[in-house]
């Protein structure tokens, strides 16, 4: 098998020493472990037809695998499987100036693909605090979301088609990118999101959005959770170029400094703060300053135009994930509330995790701006499920969805029928069967056990 594998992509792309081996089986998440088999690195799409023909001869079980970012345990080889790194399909091609799209490999990074997009007056509409190891293949495998997703969308929206190996070994292509195409099923926009179960995305034709040089970076402080969400939905509606509305605890704030050395934003602690930022072709921080005052709500303000401030305050939020995991490896639940609840979601779940297990600690940050919350709990052995089940389960009974942004993955396998139905599972699995036939492709993930 491992000369079958040689012979497609060559020796030194077929890795078995497990200590180079070893940086492949674990994610972001640090939650989820595994030894892959191997480690196979293809150069190209027919390199990645070639191995998922050897891995069709021999039933192998392979897992997709990009930037290793992922936080769900998605693109880890818990069982042993095979990993397909698509890291050496980094190329970014087709730039079309004009017209704002782009061709990206698989492998190339977000912040490849942004400055791509800069080199010719455009901007990508994904940003993430992991913009530098996650890859184009891998946002689109977990259409991924980020910190601009109530401007421009999640992933899938930026999307015009995808290159892709099918789990049964055919290769599609679809990459005209032509904004209005009403041929018949979307499958990029079913890729996307699917998790490496379907088919392995190689390359993809991504829509570019306008710059916007004027940025505003503003960060508020307030005394309940109430006056925050309530001014989440005002800014909503009445921000004008509003691209980011993310929301965190004092105890992560303080977290944050602690870990990384940063001065307090503020002379002193409030209960929490929104991050909100405005990007425009114009200076929008006037009709901002009147927005804040109109609220009446914000008990303290630090505001930012030029981008080194704007980075500054930027930190306080994105070094949430990496402070978390000084103090332990977390269980990630990255869940969505429909408005009406996300004040009631908010307050209630720390009791709830401390319920289900007395010594767990609850952080929780987001992106209020799409009523995304990252419920991250430490303390708790990374198996134990029961803290999980709790939030997972509050999450439903409130009518949320138990996966935001970040994927089903291993993480939230065994509630995904807390959000789909018997019938749209077995729609799913219908999907799989005909795309994925001998059930080579990620076996492991997203769909239930049975
Ligand atoms: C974020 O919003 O910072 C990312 O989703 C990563 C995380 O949840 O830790
Ligand atoms: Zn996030």
């Amino acid at each position: 098998m491992a000369k079958s594998l040689m012979e497609v992509v060559g020796e030194d792309h077929v890795v078995i020493d497990p200590d180079v081996a070893a940086s492949y089986g674990i994610d972001w998440s640090r939650r989820y472990t595994g030894t892959p088999s191997a480690v196979i690195r293809p150069a190209d799409t027919a390199q990645v037809a070639g191995v998922l023909a050897v891995c069709r001869d021999f039933s192998l079980a392979v897992v997709p695998q990009g930037g290793n970012t992922g936080l769900v345990g998605g693109g880890v080889p818990v069982d042993g499987e095979l990993i397909l790194s698509l890291r050496r399909l980094s190329s970014i091609t087709d730039v079309d100036q004009a017209g704002g799209q782009l061709t990206a490999g698989a492998g190339s990074t977000i912040a490849d693909v942004c400055s791509a997009a800069a080199a010719v007056g455009w901007s990508y509409g994904i940003d993430l605090a992991s913009r530098d190891s996650a890859t184009a293949g891998g946002t689109i495998a977990t259409n991924a979301g980020g910190l601009r997703v109530l401007r421009y969308g999640p992933t899938r929206s930026q999307v015009m088609g995808v290159e892709a190996v099918l789990g049964t070994g055919v290769t599609v292509s679809h990459l005209a990118g032509l904004t209005k195409d009403n041929t018949g099923y979307d499958l990029a926009g079913l890729l996307c999101g699917s998790e490496g179960t379907l088919g392995v995305v190689t390359a993809a034709r991504l829509r570019l959005v306008p710059e916007s040089p004027e940025r505003v970076v503003a960060l508020l402080a307030f005394s309940s959770v109430t006056a925050a969400v309530s001014a989440s939905l005002e800014f909503r509606r009445t921000v004008p170029d509003l691209r980011s509305l993310e929301l965190f605890f004092d105890d992560g704030l303080a977290l944050v400094c602690d870990v990384f050395g940063l001065p307090r934003p503020f002379p002193k602690a409030y209960p929490l703060y929104l991050l909100v930022e405005m990007a425009s072709q114009i200076d929008r921080l006037p009709e901002l300053s009147e927005i804040i005052e109109s609220t009446g709500a914000v008990d303290d303000v630090a505001v930012a135009t030029d981008t080194a401030r704007c980075d500054g305050l930027w930190q306080y939020r994105e070094r949430h994930t990496e402070a978390i995991n000084t103090v332990g490896t977390p269980h990630k639940l990255d869940v969505t509330l429909p408005w009406s609840h996300l004040v009631e979601f908010i307050e209630t779940v720390p009791n709830v995790v401390r319920t289900a297990n007395p010594h767990a600690t609850t952080w929780l940050f987001g992106h209020t701006g799409d009523g995304n919350v990252h419920v991250n709990v430490t303390g708790v052995e990374p198996d134990d499920l029961n803290v999980d089940e709790h939030v997972m389960t509050l999450v439903a009974q409130l009518g949320g969805s138990i996966s935001a942004e970040h994927g089903i993955g291993r993480a939230k396998r065994p509630w995904l029928h807390f959000n789909r139905s018997k019938e749209e599972i077995a729609t799913f699995r219908a999907i799989k069967n005909a795309l994925d036939p001998l059930g080579i492709l990620n076996p492991n993930v997203l769909l239930p056990v049975h």
